[in-house]
């Protein structure tokens, strides 16, 4: 048989991210590369009183089709945990916000609309913009964030720009205050769109992070939300909050993908969460996620004194970016550190440009603190040998 692939197909291409974490799952290695939560918080028991709630009170409505915008009450309990006015009927309940980035991705690019990402940028979203072929364009970015100048400079003609304000993937890094009055003014005056995604802005271990970007311009912006960090990752729930300007056709182009989010774990998350749930779950995440954090910058103070690494002390989420000494290309570090145990991302991929070599990512949430104190220093020791 020949199958003729469409010309989109091509830029599909399997995560580098993928790739690399093959290597990282053999067994006896510590693996602070993955991006995932930590089973410690999934709330296995309050999962299990809901089913069997759910499927006692409402069972064939739960196992029905239903609405595309998503369950109504949940709807209605996403807009009021915002902070900002938002009504329910801009909420669009998504397979996970993956899914918002896949949404806003059709409806806002064509094939070669400029699309400005932060440097780096998370790379499930060039994944996600890929297939409608963009021009990435890669915009200057510091440890407050992206560059309201450089943003400006080459925000002519763009679709949008995609922003990580909280606890960012990869680096950790939160936008400052007034870094956000100086990208919303700067993207204000060039009409340019945002897309915001903040999957770990709940996550805050000291204090919460300044608002939203979309708080101060609804109007010009899609925000996407995420019950993957807060709650379990496997129920594939996510939101995207959207303007009237754009949510009918995000709306419409859901509907072509799946009709709906699974209405059974829509009516899940609800039913765990409809008394107050997640006030007294996601502080339980912050204190264990902090205490990680904690022990991991403990361990690379102690393990990586003497070496040129840099790295930065996240305000909150999963992760930690560390920056290499002079000549460590981290791809080539990473087989060697695989043989003394420890797995990390390398940066490069999350450069939607050329990437910096040095660079990595750390988790701190997976692995306990007994094993973060050996994975750093076996990563310690990888590096010292490299150079
Ligand atoms: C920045 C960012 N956006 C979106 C996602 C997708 O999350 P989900 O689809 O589980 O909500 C992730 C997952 O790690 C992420 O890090």
């Amino acid at each position: 048989m020949n199958w003729t692939l469409a010309a989109r197909a091509a830029k599909m291409n399997p995560s580098a991210l993928r790739e690399i974490l093959k290597l990282t799952e053999r067994p006896g290695i510590i693996s602070l590369a993955g991006g995932l939560p930590s089973p410690k918080t999934f709330p296995v028991q309050a999962f299990a009183d809901a089913c069997a709630r759910l499927l006692r009170d409402d069972g064939p409505a739960a196992l029905q089709y239903a609405a595309s915008e998503g369950y109504g009450p949940l709807r209605e309990a996403v807009a009021a945990m915002l902070p900002w006015a938002v009504e329910p009927a801009q909420v669009l309940i998504t397979t996970g916000s993956q899914q918002g980035l896949d949404l806003a991705a059709k409806v806002l690019i064509d094939a070669g609309s400029r699309v400005l990402v932060e440097t780096p940028t998370y790379l499930g979203a060039l994944q996600a913009f890929a297939p409608m072929e963009p021009q990435p364009v890669a915009v200057a970015s510091d440890d407050e964030g992206v560059v309201a100048e450089d943003m400006a400079a080459k925000a002519a003609g763009a679709r949008f720009i995609y922003l990580l304000p909280n606890f960012q993937n990869p680096t950790g890094r939160t936008m400052s205050a007034a870094r956000r009055v100086a990208v919303l003014d700067a993207a204000a005056r060039a009409g340019l769109p945002i897309i915001e995604d903040n999957p770990y802005g709940e996550l805050w271990f000291d204090q919460p992070p300044p608002p939203p970007l979309t708080a101060r311009n609804p109007q010009g912006a899609i925000y996407l939300g995420s019950f993957s960090k807060i709650l379990a990752p496997g129920l594939r729930l996510g939101f995207l909050v959207a303007p009237k300007a754009v949510y009918p056709k995000l709306l419409q182009a859901k509907q072509a993908v799946d009709l709906h989010t699974p209405i059974f774990n829509q009516r899940m998350a609800y039913e765990v969460m409809k008394d107050g749930f997640l006030d007294r779950h996601v502080p339980a995440i912050r204190a264990l996620y902090k205490q990680q954090r904690d022990a991991m910058l403990a361990a690379l103070a102690r393990e990586m004194a003497g070496l040129d690494v840099r790295w930065n002390a996240p305000a909150g989420g999963m992760f930690l970016w560390l920056r290499m000494p002079e000549g460590i290309d981290t791809a080539r570090l990473l087989p060697q550190a695989v043989e003394r145990g420890v797995a990390f991302v390398p940066g490069a991929p999350f450069y939607s440009g050329a990437g910096d070599a040095r660079t990595m990512r750390l988790s701190f949430v997976t692995a306990s603190v007994d094993q973060i104190n050996h994975a750093i220093a076996a990563l310690a020791r990888t590096v010292r040998q490299a150079l």
